[in-house]
């Protein structure tokens, strides 16, 4: 054997050993890595809870949503009102898709859940950007508008539009998103509502969508905001 090969043979056995050692090593931290998981597991919660997932799109406490999806604050609102949604959801009686999907997942026991939390948290107002707009919205909310038949939205969706199980809470929810209902309960996109808000929905014109929208967005508790809300 020429020596030159001898020392290669040496090197590659000395390679063989290294890479063995390796593997055992590598075993054993896979060993104690399993058991530590374990453990984490059992001291832990076992599994977060079912409304967890919602609060990607609706924000932290449902009251934060995420810009620029028309998604809804759930904050505040009243655990039937949820309740009913997510059961036309998952029907079809309503349409959206992401929800559609979302709440086909859900069981009665993750329903109560998620509907019991977001009644259970706070909503905060948001700030009015267009005080004058809001003020037309706020005629518009508290006594309609006659010569159109518009009633006022109050005497549905309760004193400050706070709600109740059946009507849900207007007061601090998104203007985008209270805008873009009202031309979906217009155009019938939205007919979850047994024909009660459409009927008002299609006597609103766009600018008077987009004023009640601004006020009730501005609408905290309690129900005229000191704060940076307040329009006086
Ligand atoms: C991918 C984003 C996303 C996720 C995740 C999500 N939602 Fe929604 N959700 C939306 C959007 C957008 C709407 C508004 C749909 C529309 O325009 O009709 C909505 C609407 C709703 C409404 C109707 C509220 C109202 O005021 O009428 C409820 C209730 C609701 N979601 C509950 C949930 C629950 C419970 C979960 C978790 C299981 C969840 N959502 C997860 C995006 C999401
Ligand atoms: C005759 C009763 C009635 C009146 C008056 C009324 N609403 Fe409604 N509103 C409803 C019903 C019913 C629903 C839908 C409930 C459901 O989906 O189960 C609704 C839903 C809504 C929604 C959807 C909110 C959400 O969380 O998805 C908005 C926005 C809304 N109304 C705005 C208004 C505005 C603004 C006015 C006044 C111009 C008004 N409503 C007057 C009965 C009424």
């Amino acid at each position: 054997m020429n020596p030159i090969n001898a020392i290669a043979i040496e090197d590659h056995k000395e390679e063989t050993v290294t890479h063995r050692r390796k593997f055992v090593f590598l075993g054993a931290l896979g060993v104690v890595a399993s058991v530590l998981l374990s453990a984490s597991a059992v001291a832990e919660e076992p599994a977060a809870p079912p409304y967890a997932a919602c609060l990607t799109c609706h924000g932290d406490a449902g009251n934060n949503p995420i810009p620029g999806m028309m998604a809804p604050k759930l904050a505040g609102l009243d655990a039937a009102y949820t309740t009913k949604q997510l059961h036309d959801f998952q029907s079809g009686r309503r349409v959206f898709d992401a929800m559609n999907t979302l709440a086909k997942g859900l069981s009665a026991s993750d329903i109560k859940a998620a509907a019991d939390y977001f009644s259970a948290q706070t909503r905060t107002g948001e700030e009015v950007y267009d005080k004058s707009l809001a003020k037309q919205g706020q005629a518009i909310v508290q006594h309609g508008i006659y010569g159109q038949g518009v009633p006022a939205c109050a005497n549905c969706h309760n004193d400050g539009v706070t709600g109740t199980f059946r009507y849900p809470r207007l007061a601090g929810q998104k203007a985008d998103y209270v805008f873009n209902q009202l031309s979906h309960f217009k155009s019938g996109e939205r007919h979850n509502d047994f024909g009660q808000m459409s009927r008002v929905a299609m006597r609103l014109t766009e600018g008077q969508m987009k004023a009640v929208a601004e006020y009730v967005s501005r609408l905290g508790y309690p129900l005229v905001p000191r704060g940076p809300g307040a329009m006086d």
